[in-house]
């Protein structure tokens, strides 16, 4: 057991108290933010005239060192210390002595880890959002490769109108592109520094806590240390993003489940993104699409869990703020792997356009387009709503579609039908026709894919 705080205490900690206690197994991972921010920390100090240059010196070396051996695996980070901060500096005062003693002047470990978290995390919005980026370059692909690749628009996931693949998966790209912009809204809020803060109020040492902020890139230092402290809103604002891209995984997930059934067939997985069954040989099923739908349900329970954490403690620090990491990182690694494999899975996916087109041909999706026809001839929309009503109806019990009836057979229902309702009512023209920004209409959506263009170029 290697602790920072012997001093007050007579008897030696519990074991199962101190392995209770203990963060090193999880806050490890922040090991290159701590000597990061205690190189920074140094810094200051010695510019205050707190330390010397030569201790300054020497401190900073020794930090350099240990990053430098535990990046090369010569120093590995053992749970008989009680957090990575202990085995800074523990193994920092190994090293080069008396100077290492100093290292922790005018800091807590309150102000230290709330400012290792930050930075943890402040690279994981930052990687999120390269994440986010990559998928929204491969849906934007999609898109231009198939702007008139028609296909049924569902709602109630029943066939409405006609679409086009391009326009689909646009409406995805929007969600990860308002998803992007949620990155860039925390990082710009959460980048404040903390450090300097102490345990909970300031300290009497003359810091200069601009100085740090800026060497360690925030925008400038936090403005009260007890709120420095005890402030997780960072991390429930991007657990709370994360959880909306884990919804739009899913969602998207959801659709390719069906897409790629045999019922379905628009799409095809490809093989090195399906898995097999044990027993029956025929099967290739969409395992990556539902493990994303699946691991939502773990990103989700991260952010419920952070926002109880928080409800109930009183200023300042509370060891309950412990528990801001092990669900958080675990959050953190689920959203980038998923983002990564939908991705890849994604760019490999085949569309089968012929099975997309057949199906947006039948199930009447130009039943609107037919009453519109009506309604351009001069019948009112109710009027019109009711007659293609039982053209339907006719048309299922002859298990035929629209544009499948005869002249005649039209007329016998409304004697306002004329031979231009073909065309008026063909796939075709049903998604060209709709051109209002933001429509499936092939140029409307051009338009569109150039803004989107423009987005991806300058972000
Ligand atoms: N391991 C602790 C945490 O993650 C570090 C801060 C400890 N501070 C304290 N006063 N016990 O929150």
């Amino acid at each position: 057991m290697a602790q920072l705080w012997g001093g007050r205490f007579t008897k030696e900690t519990d074991q199962l108290v101190y392995q209770f206690n203990a963060s090193i197994s999880f806050d490890r991972r922040f090991w290159k933010q701590d000597i990061e921010g205690s190189m920074a920390h140094v810094k200051m100090l010695a510019r205050q005239g707190i330390l010397t240059e030569k201790e300054k010196d020497e401190i900073l070396e020794g930090l350099e060192s240990i990053r430098r051996d535990v990046e090369k695996g010569k120093l590995v980070i053992t749970e008989e210390y009680e957090d990575i901060h202990s085995f800074v500096e523990a193994n920092l005062i190994d090293r080069i002595g008396e100077a290492g003693k100093k290292l922790h002047t005018g800091r807590s470990r309150n102000d230290q880890v709330a400012l290792d978290m930050k930075l943890y995390t402040r690279d994981q919005v930052k990687e999120v959002d390269e994440l986010l980026k990559e998928l929204l370059v491969t849906l934007l692909h999609i898109m231009e490769e198939n702007l008139e690749t028609y296909m049924p628009g569902f709602t109630h996931l029943q066939k409405a109108q006609p679409v086009t693949l391009a326009h689909h998966v646009g409406a995805y790209f929007e969600m990860f592109k308002r998803d992007r912009q949620r990155m860039q809204d925390i990082y710009r809020r959460m980048n404040y520094c903390p450090l300097g803060s102490g345990a909970l109020a300031g300290t009497t040492y003359p810091l200069d806590r601009d100085y740090t902020a800026e060497l360690l890139g925030f925008a400038g230092p936090t403005l009260n240390s007890m709120d420095s402290v005890a402030d997780r809103d960072y991390l429930i604002e991007f657990l709370s993003a994360l959880s909306t891209i884990m919804m739009h995984l899913s969602r998207f997930s959801e659709e390719i489940i069906i897409w790629n059934s045999n019922e379905y067939r628009f799409v095809e997985i490809d093989d090195a993104y399906s898995t097999g069954s044990s027993i029956m040989p025929q099967k290739k099923n969409p395992d990556i699409a539902e493990l994303v739908r699946g691991k939502t349900g773990r990103v989700y329970g991260a952010l419920v869990s952070m926002l109880t954490v928080l409800k109930g403690i009183p200023l300042a620090y509370n060891k309950d703020m412990q528990e801001d990491k092990e669900l958080s990182f675990d959050a953190m690694d689920t959203v980038k792997g998923c983002l990564h494999l939908f991705n890849g899975m994604m760019k490999t996916m085949k569309f089968r356009k012929d099975v997309m087109t057949k199906s947006a041909v039948n199930g009447f999706t130009n039943a609107t387009d037919a009453a519109d026809y009506l309604v351009n001839k001069g019948v009112p929309f109710r009027d019109a709503h009711g007659i293609i009503g039982r053209l339907v109806l006719y048309c299922i019990d002859k298990n035929a579609g629209i544009d499948e009836l005869s002249l005649e057979e039209l007329k016998a229902i409304s004697p306002v039908f004329e031979e231009d309702i073909y065309d008026a009512i063909s796939l075709k023209t049903c998604v060209e026709k709709r051109l209002t920004t933001g429509a499936p209409g092939p140029e409307a959506m051009k338009k569109v894919i150039a803004l989107q263009k423009a987005y991806l170029e300058e972000n």
